[in-house]
């Protein structure tokens, strides 16, 4: 049979390019998603009111004035961003039970209490390169950082990642080896793809020559290398049954967490930042949608402004991306089939608890620089910054969670997360009771102009709801992180904006 591979085979054994053959075919993995808009033509000052100053509604205003649209946003906070927020000492969270927090960072530190890093390959990184944005790297992926578990025997619910990580790898290459050089496996291979599996799981797996896992150091060491006469001992890695009952394993494989990540210098409100600087005029602040309704030939936004006086905008389309959770429950005109739709769609709870501490205790007593710690209590993961190391003081993300550890935290008043954080970060960092200085906590699902942290589309809901919503409600277009198939990403909020603003364009060009 002739194959794809054939093909470039050929094309490649008469001189041409492989590479040239494949990019010709459409073969290689492309390296961002998000083609160039290149928007034809000029809306012609068409009438644009967009709902909700997120990334999406930012990202599409943006888009849509360089083609030449008059677009106005409105916004309930009083700031841009949404969801895209960096909380620094003085910043206000009143949630929807009225518990309100101030925040008292050291000047310089910051929480991100929802987004914080960002993959190489998402739109976001493109949108920081237009805005002259500087970047750094975020340690999504820190194998110096610890693995807690309770369900671990005693002597090791607290291990470093590596200690994990590499002693897994050993073992389960130990277990291939054995079964390959047993021919053991039913995949048929020759000597020679025999002999070169094996020497890849020996040089992976740290194997000797009888491919048993001995730990030469990548899993740790009892005592490090030095000078003299101090040559290092590793450590005695951790047996495999324990480690699997601890289970002690990360999501950080897939795509979108994998390291190389970054996150804008200063706070994740970069871009919002730069967006919103963009649309200055454009946008306007404290101003929450009342009602949406569909008119002969457009659309008419009713929404209160700052002094809570009713007010009315008029457009020929509307992109609204509000979050479902909210967005229900304002008056509109929507078709039956769409409402259900958007009633049927459901959202993750999630919540961060931020530390401030007076010591970087995590980089000088600890050698953690970066990177993300895990436990299996309610607050589910230690975050250390990945910025301002070997300053003073600093603002660890003391709890992320989701689902029902989100739900305990969100709970709970501010203060008693903040003892919730404390009592199970202790466990893993003793220093918590000496170096504390305040906290400030975000429970998404009760985040008002939110009320859920990101979409969760089940199989079905994407089958029956997502293709209705996907389409416009007369001139009303959705747009959003929740429109998208990079949920809880501020990727899926721009690659949605830029979709509905290339559909919206070709509908006015073709009117
Ligand atoms: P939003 O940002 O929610 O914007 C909607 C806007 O509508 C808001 O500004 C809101 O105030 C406004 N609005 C609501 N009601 C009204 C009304 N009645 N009238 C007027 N305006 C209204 N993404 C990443 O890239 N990296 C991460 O590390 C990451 N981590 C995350 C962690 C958490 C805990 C959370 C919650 C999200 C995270 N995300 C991350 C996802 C990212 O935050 C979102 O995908 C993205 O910000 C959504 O943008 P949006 O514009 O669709 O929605
Ligand atoms: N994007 C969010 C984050 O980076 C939520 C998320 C977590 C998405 C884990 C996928 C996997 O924290």
């Amino acid at each position: 049979m002739r194959t794809r591979r054939d093909f470039i085979e050929r094309v490649a054994a008469y001189g041409g390019s492989a590479t040239a053959a494949m990019l010709a075919l459409d073969l290689l993995a492309p390296a961002s998603a998000s083609p160039p808009l290149d928007l034809e033509g000029s809306g012609n000052g068409t009438r644009v009111v967009i709902l909700g100053a997120g990334v999406a509604g930012l990202c599409a205003a943006y888009e849509l004035g360089k083609a030449g649209y008059l677009c106005t946003v409105l916004e309930a906070r009083s700031r841009a961003g949404g969801r895209v927020w960096t909380v620094r000492t003085g910043d206000r969270h009143v949630e929807s039970d009225g518990t309100s927090q101030i925040a008292a960072f050291a000047d310089g530190t910051y929480l991100n209490p929802g987004p914080a890093r960002v993959p190489q390959h998402h739109v976001t990184m493109d949108y920081y390169r237009e805005f002259g944005i500087a970047v750094e790297q975020f340690g999504n992926v820190n194998l110096n950082a610890y693995y807690h578990s309770t369900a671990a025997p005693p002597e090791m619910q607290r291990i470093r990642v590596r200690e994990a990580e590499y002693a897994m790898n050993g073992y389960t290459s130990e277990l291939l080896a054995k079964a390959v050089s047993q021919s053991a496996l039913d995949t048929p291979l020759t000597r020679d793809d025999k002999a070169k599996l094996l020497d890849y799981l020996s040089a992976t797996g740290g194997l000797n020559k009888r491919y048993e896992y001995v730990n030469r150091g990548a899993a740790g060491y009892r005592e490090l290398p030095a000078a003299g006469d101090q040559a290092g001992v590793p450590a005695d890695p951790y047996d495999l049954m324990s480690l699997v009952r601890g289970g002690f394993f990360a999501p950080e494989r897939e795509i979108d967490q994998q390291p190389t990540m970054f996150q804008p210098v200063g706070g994740i409100d970069a871009l919002p930042r730069a967006f919103a600087t963009r649309l200055r005029g454009r946008i306007h602040y404290n101003a929450a949608v009342t009602a949406i309704r569909k008119t002969p030939d457009g659309v008419r936004i009713a929404y209160t402004n700052a002094q809570g006086s009713p007010m009315a905008i008029e457009a020929a389309y509307c992109i609204c991306t509000i979050p479902l959770p909210v967005l229900r429950k304002i008056p509109a005109d929507f078709s039956p089939a769409f409402a259900a739709s958007m009633n049927r769609v459901t959202y993750m709870d999630s919540a961060k608890i931020g530390l401030a501490f007076k010591r970087r205790f995590w980089e000088e007593d600890d050698r953690i620089m970066s990177g993300i710690s895990r436990t299996d209590q309610t607050i589910t993961q230690i975050w250390y910054p990945s910025y301002g190391y070997f300053g003073r003081g600093g603002v660890l993300t003391g709890a992320y969670a989701t689902g029902k550890n989100a739900r305990t935290i969100g709970d709970l008043a501010p203060r008693d997360r903040e003892a919730l954080a404390l009592r199970e970060g202790s466990v893993i960092h003793p220093q918590y009771a000496d170096e504390f200085m305040s906290s400030f906590s975000v429970a998404w699902q009760k985040t008002p102009h939110n009320m859920g942290a990101w979409v969760a589309w089940t199989d079905d809901t994407r089958k029956s709801d997502y293709p209705v919503l996907s389409q416009p409600d007369g001139r009303i277009y959705l747009a959003g992180e929740h429109m998208s198939y990079i949920n809880a990403w501020q990727a899926g909020a721009l690659e949605s904006a830029r979709d509905v603003v290339r559909r919206l364009h070709a509908r006015v060009r073709a009117a």
